[in-house]
Formats: structure tokens, C-alpha cells, sequence
């Protein structure tokens, strides 16, 4: 993953890239670094293991451009040592480094039987070491005389001491150039630039650009020019700020009214010339594609398959023109589910995106695009993203249906589940300290048992699984005990009666069972230690309100905890590495 910013211009870059990554601090957090050039043309550069904010205490470089890193670690450990930018031996050129250079062994190797000394176990500095090799007056084309030895996905920024521009190059990584006034950027997403600019250039897989002060110019791999595609971003910055809140997850959970009404006013214009559905993605992603299964086969009466991105990549699908792949992503940037559209577009089959960041790479390169309408999601546990993609999964499921999806004030019954957090807050008191817990629930309520083990697996580092409920006798009652507690979504739904005895089974070994349930429902509380009720709404729509406590218990959870939510150890929130 890993956040990259460039700065050219009149200001100080310091600051400005600091600021960015920041921003960016989602892609990645164990190290974080900036090389700013001075006026007398040397590459200064500061960089320690750890968050952005540790930057913030060094002394600040001088110098008006210069290009910025935070990491999440592939190759070597989190260190100072680790943490980019990275040096040719002569100082002369600095880079950042997003993705994996898959071949860099054998490049390593290379170089050091060259006499290259190597000051880092990572991937990336093989670029800096191949571009000083290669560099013969000018950076650009040492750039595009290097990728052709690069294997795998990446996007990189190169400054050299004297050169006055940055070179940014993308194959499979994300990278934006911000367009200003007497300044230019390049950045892994805009959220890091948007304080300067909205007029940005998403730069296509196998494309590189220059930029300087003044100027902006794209090449192919070939490095013929390219016509400049600007676009104005639509967001502000106010929106992915915390107003507040102690944290953006929490934050994003408020939000999700919001992002409900205006998801829902998302036009759908599908074409119902399918056999299957394949519904493909990652993380959370995927199970509001497992919603969307049990929801779309159940409306519309259509077969839909669930595919786990990186599985589906290297598997035989038996793909053919008549299949419908539905790629679901918050970021747009995810690779393997990337890697599932062109894989499916390879096969002739169709491929939709259901995508919040507008203009991100799925988006583009799918054949029709939905998008949701979360607005920018920071915390790196997904939340408002998901319940706005379950928002698009009904409304497709009522199209494909020839119907019309009616929400039937679910906005309201939404907040009056929110209003319940502060009840969800004393039950984590209860129990934060336990170390195991089970999730459980079927038909549509299944996926949200996944989504919710998810959830308190992310943030708060407790061992959560999730089954359906019929197949706990299968195995995993094994572990019931009262050590490790289950979480039940049992609404009053068809399937009710079969969860409320999978319940009895857990309370008959002694387990302790907190449930989800419907307002009203008495009967819940003689087979659960704790019950945390959501309005009665129409059946179909229960995964729509039980998706509230489920993220609450896993935020106070984390809370109690002390858990850094925001910043959950080794992950990131946009996964650009297979
Ligand atoms: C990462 C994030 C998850 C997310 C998944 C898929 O693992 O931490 O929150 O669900 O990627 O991301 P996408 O952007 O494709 O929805």
C-alpha cells in the first residue's frame, strides 16, 4: 500500500507533504519520511519508523519541492532504516515507493555485483540504485529505461538534486497529479492534495508524468506525450475531517443516515441480459456482496455467485460472455479485485463497479460503474462504505426485479438505532475483556455475522469468527464455554425460530450469548445473557439495521481497550498489493 505526495513550487515543501501524508496515513503507517531539495541543490531528507506526527518534531527541511512517504511494510521490518524516501549512494536522486517490485532480488543482486551498496532491506531502492545507473542527462528517460526491468505493481516518485521537477510512474498503484497555480503535486489519492487543488489528473497503468513548477506533461511507457484528462474532484475537505468526534470511525457510523438518503438516490440502469452474477471483492466489500447474494437471488429470483477477490483471480471461473461480474470496492484501488475485472473483461464477460472514490481505477476500468455515495471514508474499518454499498445491493436487487425498492423509513429506524450507543457502550464494558468471541446468524443475517467478527477483529485485536448458525453443532460448538461469549443476530425473520434454537444449544453448554433482536421480542431474553434491540422493520430489511450494533460493539469494544481505532495495527484502509 503506502501513501506517496510530490511538491514543486514556490512554497516550502515540508509542510505541505507532511500535511498530505497525513491525509494519506490510512495507505500505511509504520514509517513515514520526506526529501526535500535545498536551494543549493542537496536532497535533505527525514525519516523515522512510526507515525506521520513524528515528522512534525524533526527540523523542518528547507527547500520548494521535494516528495513524501508513509509506509505499510512488505519487504523489511517497520525501522528507520526501512522507511523511504531512498538514496542513490551518490545523493543525487531520491524516490518513494508504492507496491512491489516483485523481481528485486534478482535486480538486487545485479546491482551488487556492480559494487551498489544497499542501505535497506526493502524492495524499492532498487529503483533509486537502477535510475542513477541509467541516468544520462535526463530523468525521464532514465525513468522510462528502468520500468522496463520492473516486475510487478508500483507507483513511484524520483527527484534528482538538481532537476527541478519530480517524475511520477504508475503501473498498478494509484497516482494523481494536482494541478495549481505556480505549483504542482503528485499524490497517491487526493485527499492529500485537495487543500491546494480540486483539478486533478488520475494517471492511467503504464503512464508517467513530469512535473514542474509551471508545467505538466504525461507520457505512455513509450514516452510519447499524452493528452492531459483533468478533472475536478467534487468533494471538500470539511468531509473528511473529524467534527468532533473521538474518531473518524465513529464519525462514519453517525453519518450513515446521511449516506443512506443519498445512496438511495442513486439511479440504477441495469440491463437484465445476464445468466450469473458474480459478485467479487475484498474485506467488508465482500460480504455486502454476501448480502447482496442472499438479497438478489431472494427478489429477483437470479443466481448469484460470491467470489473472494484474490481467490477468484487465480481460480478457473468458467467465465463466459453471459456473466455478469459485480465488483464491489470503497476504494476503487483494491488489487486483487482490480485484478478480477480485468480478468473478467479478458473473458468477454460484463463488469460492473460498485465503487464510493469516483474516477479511482476500478471505477474507470470497469464497463458500467455505480457509485455509492458515502463520501470520503477515513476510518480504516469500513463502515459508512458498507452500509451504503448494502443500500445499492437492494436497490439493484428490486431493479433486476422490475420493482421499485422502497426503504419504507429505514433512515429513521437507522437513527433510532444509533440512539441506543450509549447502551452499546456499557455492554462492551461488560465485555472487552474476553478474548474469544463467536458470531452468529443465518440467511441474509450471516454475512453480518461476518461483517460484525470483521469489525471487532480490526480494531479491537480479539479473535472473532463468524459461522452460520446451523453449522455451529458442526464443529464450533466445540469452543463454546464460558470464556468465550457469541454474538447473535436473531431479528424477528423467517429464520428466527431456527437461530433462537442454535441460542438454546450456546446457553445449554454454559455460553454466554448477547443478542441481536426485534423490539418487542420477549422471549429473546430467556435464552440471552444481554439482548441489544433494533426497530421492527419489514424482514428483508433487518441487515440494514442490525449493521448498527454490530459496528458500535466492535468501536466501544475497541474503546475499552484502549485500541488506536482509527489506526488499526498492520492494516490499511486502501489495498494496492495482491
Ligand atoms: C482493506 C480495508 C477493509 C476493506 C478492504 C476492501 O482490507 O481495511 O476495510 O473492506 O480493504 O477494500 P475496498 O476499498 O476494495 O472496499
Amino acid at each position: 500500500m503506502c501513501g506517496i505526495v510530490g511538491y514543486i513550487g514556490e512554497k516550502e515543501a515540508n509542510d505541505i507533504l507532511i500535511a498530505g501524508l497525513e491525509k494519506l496515513e490510512y495507505r500505511g503507517y509504520d514509517s513515514a519520511g520526506v526529501a526535500v531539495i535545498s536551494k543549493n541543490n542537496i536532497i535533505n531528507i527525514n525519516k523515522k519508523k512510526g507515525r506521520v506526527e513524528i515528522l512534525k518534531n524533526l527540523t523542518p527541511l528547507l527547500g520548494t519541492y521535494g516528495i513524501g512517504h508513509s509506509r505499510w511494510s512488505t519487504h523489511g521490518v517497520p525501522s528507520d532504516r526501512n522507511a523511504h524516501p531512498f538514496t542513490d549512494q551518490s545523493n543525487q536522486f531520491a524516490v518513494v515507493h508504492n507496491g512491489i517490485i516483485e523481481n528485486y532480488l534478482e535486480l538486487k543482486e545485479e546491482l551488487r555485483n556492480e559494487g551498489v551498496e544497499f542501505s535497506s532491506d526493502t524492495d524499492s531502492e532498487v529503483i533509486v540504485h537502477l535510475i542513477a545507473k541509467n541516468y544520462q542527462g535526463d530523468l525521464k528517460e532514465a525513468v522510462l529505461k528502468i520500468i522496463k526491468r520492473l516486475q510487478g505493481a508500483y507507483s513511484f516518485c524520483v527527484i534528482k538534486a538538481d532537476g527541478h521537477e519530480i517524475i511520477g510512474a504508475r503501473n498498478g498503484s494509484p497516482l494523481v497529479i494536482g494541478l495549481g497555480k505556480k505549483e504542482n503535486f503528485f499524490a497517491s489519492d487526493v485527499s492529500a492534495i485537495i487543500e491546494h487543488t480540486r483539478d486533478v489528473i488520475y494517471l492511467n497503468d503504464f503512464q508517467i508524468a513530469r512535473i514542474t513548477k509551471e508545467n505538466v506533461e504525461v507520457f505512455n511507457f513509450q514516452g510519447e506525450e499524452e493528452a492531459l484528462d483533468v478533472r475536478e474532484v467534487n468533494w471538500t475537505l470539511e468531509k473528511a475531517q473529524k467534527q468532533g468526534y473521538k474518531h473518524f470511525m465513529l464519525k462514519e457510523i453517525f453519518e450513515q443516515p446521511e449516506v443512506i438518503k443519498e445512496t438511495l438516490k442513486v439511479p440504477i440502469h441495469v440491463q437484465n441480459n445476464f445468466s450469473r452474477i458474480i459478485m467479487v471483492a475484498c474485506g467488508t466489500a465482500s460480504y455486502a456482496g454476501l448480502v447482496g447474494k442472499y438479497i438478489i437471488e431472494e427478489v429477483a429470483k437470479i443466481h448469484v455467485l460470491y467470489e473472494i477477490a484474490s481467490e477468484f483471480r487465480y481460480k478457473e471461473n468458467l467465465l463466459t460472455q453471459n456473466d455478469l461480474i459485480i465488483v464491489i470496492s470503497q476504494s476503487g484501488e483494491t488489487a486483487d479485485t482490480l485484478a478480477a475485472v480485468r480478468l473478467a473483461k479478458e473473458k468477454g464477460a460484463k463488469t460492473l463497479g460498485i465503487v464510493n472514490v469516483v474516477d479511482s481505477t476500478i471505477a474507470r476500468e470497469v464497463d458500467e460503474r455505480i457509485y455509492t455515495r458515502a463520501g470520503p471514508e477515513i476510518g480504516v474499518a469500513s463502515t459508512k462504505a458498507f452500509i451504503s454499498q448494502l443500500i445499492i445491493m437492494y436497490k439493484l436487487a428490486f431493479h433486476l426485479a422490475g420493482k421499485e425498492f422502497d426503504a419504507n423509513g429505514v433512515v429513521e429506524k437507522i437513527k433510532e438505532t444509533l440512539a441506543k450507543h450509549e447502551e452499546i457502550r456499557t455492554l462492551a464494558q461488560k465485555y472487552y475483556l474476553y478474548q474469544n468471541f463467536l458470531y452468529i446468524g443465518r440467511n441474509r443475517n450471516f454475512p453480518l455475522a461476518l461483517e460484525g467478527a470483521l469489525k471487532l477483529k480490526e480494531i479491537s485485536y480479539i479473535h472473532a469468527e463468524a459461522y452460520p448458525a446451523g453449522e455451529l453443532k458442526h464443529g464450533p460448538i466445540a469452543l463454546v464455554s464460558e470464556e468465550m461469549p457469541t454474538l447473535a443476530v436473531c431479528p424477528r425473520d423467517s429464520v428466527y425460530a431456527k437461530t433462537f434454537s442454535n441460542i438454546e444449544e450456546i446457553k445449554a453448554r454454559e455460553g454466554k450469548v448477547i443478542t441481536i433482536a426485534t423490539e418487542g421480542d420477549q422471549e429473546i431474553k430467556r435464552v440471552s445473557n444481554d439482548v441489544i434491540y433494533i426497530p421492527k422493520v419489514e424482514e428483508i430489511l433487518y441487515p440494514l439495521l442490525c449493521t448498527i450494533p454490530l459496528q458500535l460493539f466492535a468501536y466501544y469494544i475497541a474503546e475499552c481497550r484502549g485500541c488506536d481505532i482509527d489506526h488499526p495495527r498492520n492494516l490499511a484502509k486502501a489495498v494496492s498489493v495482491e
